[in-house]
C-alpha cells in the first residue's frame, strides 16, 4: 500500500501510529491535570479551526473512552492566509460556538509556532469568562517562538519545516492525510504558479 514513496505524497515526519499512541498518552495526562480531574462537568473543549479538527476528533474519542464526555466548541482563528509564513496578525473569524463563561476550557490547536495564536486565544477565552484555560497542541515548533506562549501539553516537538496532514493544510489541501508530512519545495512552487 501507499507510503511516502507514492509520487506527490508528502514525506512522513510523524507516522499515523506514532500520533495515535501519543494521543492516547496525552488524553491520560490531560485527564490527570488538577484543573480537569474531578471537574469533568465543567470542561469545555475548544477546538481551533481549521487545523485542529483532526487532533480534536482523536483526542475527544480518547477522552470519551476514559469517561470524559466534554462539551465541545469551535473557535475560528486565522494567521496564515494562503501561504506558508504567518502574517503576524491573528484574526478571529468566529467566536467559540459554545459560550466559555464559567467553564474550564481545554483549548486545542494543531501547531504552536510564533505563539501568537495561542496567546490570542487564551486571552480571548479568559475575557469571555473561562474560569481556567488549559492548552494542548499536537506540535510545538519551539525554536520559532516570537511571543511568550507555552502550551500545557505538547504532542511532539516539531522541527522548523512547513508540515501538512492530520488536519494541517497548505492552501486548504492535504488536511486529510493520516500522518504529518513535509511538503517538498517543488509542490509549494507548483501551487504558487497554479499547476
Ligand atoms: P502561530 O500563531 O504563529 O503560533 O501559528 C500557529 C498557527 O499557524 C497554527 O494554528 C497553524 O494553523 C499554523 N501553522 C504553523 N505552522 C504550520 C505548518 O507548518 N503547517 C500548517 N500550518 C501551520
Ligand atoms: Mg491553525
Amino acid at each position: 500500500m501507499a507510503g511516502a514513496s507514492v509520487s506527490g505524497l508528502p514525506s512522513i515526519l510523524f507516522p499515523t501510529r506514532q500520533i495515535s499512541d501519543r494521543i492516547e498518552a496525552m488524553a491520560e495526562e490531560i485527564l490527570r491535570d488538577p484543573r480537569i480531574d474531578g471537574k469533568f462537568e465543567q470542561v469545555l473543549v475548544v477546538c481551533a479551526l481549521n487545523g485542529a479538527f483532526v487532533f480534536a476528533a482523536d483526542l475527544l474519542r480518547a477522552f470519551a473512552m476514559r469517561g470524559g464526555n466534554f462539551k465541545v466548541g469551535f473557535l475560528k482563528l486565522s494567521s496564515y492566509g494562503e501561504g506558508t509564513v504567518s502574517t503576524g496578525t491573528v484574526t478571529m473569524k468566529q467566536e467559540s460556538t459554545v459560550d466559555p463563561a464559567g467553564s474550564v476550557v481545554l483549548f486545542l490547536d494543531d501547531i504552536l509556532d510564533s505563539g501568537r495564536t495561542l496567546q490570542f486565544a487564551l486571552k480571548h477565552l479568559r475575557e469571555q469568562g473561562a474560569t481556567d484555560v488549559v492548552s494542548a497542541v499536537l506540535l510545538d515548533k519551539a525554536e520559532r517562538r516570537e511571543v511568550a506562549a507555552q502550551a500545557d501539553f505538547v504532542g511532539f516537538t516539531c522541527p522548523d519545516v512547513f508540515v501538512v496532514g492530520y488536519g494541517m493544510d497548505y492552501a486548504e489541501r492535504y488536511r486529510g492525510l493520516p500522518y504529518v508530512g513535509i511538503l517538498d519545495e517543488s509542490a509549494i512552487a507548483a501551487e504558487k504558479v497554479g499547476i
